[in-house]
């Protein structure tokens, strides 16, 4: 897809409207992970260095259109300022008034945050009046925020419509791994999906099976797909009623030449509590209250050489209960294998959505990957093979 970069854009003395996810984990008022605030850094850089006013757009939860101050951006002002190193001023609403002030105020160089977008209903609706309100700050807009691309809301796609459109660092960063991993890999390809629910991932299976030249299917999900084979789960996580469209996805698979990999053994135990007492078995031999919590040995040292086998690697969700050990011990064992593949420069090995980077991060491996997103729903919904709104109104 051909988009306009920060390099074509005229910028001195221009206001640039950048649009970024600062949707950050918060606790007590603190920004627990900044992950995302530091995404930002490399597009406010060039921005800055060019001579523009930096006005940045985001959303923070889910206030549905109204004013919540507990949702407000503000208590992110001091740890931007600290990750960019820069002061960063604020503006009490995105749009009006309040935002034309603060905005007239900038001299180039200056970075403003205004207020969460999602505090008008007009963001979430798409709406073209709100999406004019916010372009009358703007002398261009830059769409930084991947993660949030998956959404049709004002700030990241009718906005794009209105003023001179352009991928921001991190964007551009996240579409090129992405096109690395699934759009045009180096093969063989192959995919790890874990996480606990099938029903989630259904369309992601169904893509990638058509995609992939082998896919391993691990976490409680694994366990649908060992009940549709005819084994027994015990008391394990099994969402039964999808048994059939897991035998689906086996069979399609099959017709599109990718090799499946589900679970040969499987680490069981009796209660999900930390240091439980844990057995390894055989896929099926379970008693009836234990429960199915991580990968077995020989499934983690096969998923292994199937990796070793591969140029290419797309990683999403863990393998086990990864955040309660022994369960956790697949999932790292897996990661630490990928990462050491990929400083061996033997594999390019992309990650993303929600658990897994916490996986990875909990196994201290997330900066020696390719790639690892700052996307939740966008980098599944892109794994699915949908087109993401905030990124087509981008396409020139
Ligand atoms: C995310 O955190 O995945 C994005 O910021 C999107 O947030 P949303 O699911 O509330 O739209």
């Amino acid at each position: 897809m051909a988009f306009l970069t920060l390099d074509q854009a005229d910028l001195p003395g221009k206001r640039a409207l950048v649009r970024v996810d600062f949707n950050v984990p918060m606790e007590a008022g603190k920004v627990t992970d900044d992950t995302r605030l530091r995404a930002a850094i490399p597009t406010v850089e060039k921005l800055r260095k060019g001579g523009a006013k930096v006005i940045l757009l985001a959303h923070f939860d889910r206030p549905k259109g109204k004013v919540v101050p507990s949702m407000s951006l503000e208590p992110i002002v001091a740890p931007l300022a600290k990750v960019l190193g820069v002061a960063v001023g604020f503006a009490h609403d995105c749009i009006g008034p309040k935002a034309r002030a603060a905005v007239a105020a900038m001299l180039p160089g200056y970075v403003l945050l205004l207020e969460n977008v999602r505090f008008h209903a007009g963001e979430e609706a798409n709406d073209r009046k709100f999406a004019d309100a916010l372009a009358a700050n703007g002398d261009l807009y830059v769409n930084d925020a991947f993660s949030a691309a998956h959404r049709a809301h004002a700030s990241t796609e009718a906005l794009a419509h209105r003023l001179p459109a352009y991928a921001g660092e991190q964007m551009r960063l996240e579409l090129d791994a992405l096109d690395r991993a699934l759009g045009h890999p180096e093969r063989p390809v192959m995919g790890i999906v874990g996480g606990s629910k099938v029903s989630t991932k259904l369309d992601l299976l169904r893509h990638l099976v058509t995609k992939l030249d082998k896919l391993a299917i691990g976490g409680g999900m694994a366990n649908t797909f060992l009940y549709a084979q005819g084994h027994d789960v015990g008391a394990s996580y099994c969402e039964k009623e999808l048994a059939e469209t897991a035998r689906d996805v086996i069979r399609l698979a099959g017709q599109n030449n990718c090799k499946l990999f589900l679970p040969l053994d499987i680490v069981v135990a009796e209660k999900l509590a930390p240091g439980a007492p844990a057995r390894v078995r055989d896929v099926g031999s379970i008693d009836e209250d234990e429960r199915i919590l991580d990968a077995g040995p020989e499934t983690v040292e096969r998923l292994c050489r199937a990796m070793a086998n591969s140029k290419t690697l797309i990683w999403n969700g863990p393998l086990g209960v990864f955040e309660m050990p022994p369960f956790d011990r697949g999932t790292m064992e897996a990661a630490r294998y990928a990462a050491k593949l990929v400083s061996d420069g033997k594999l390019v090995a992309v990650a993303g959505g929600g658990d897994t980077v916490a996986a990875l991060n909990a196994a201290a491996v997330a900066s020696d990957f390719t790639f690892v997103s700052t996307a939740g729903g966008a980098f599944l919904e892109w794994m699915e093979g949908k087109t993401l709104p905030g990124v087509a109104a981008l396409s020139r």
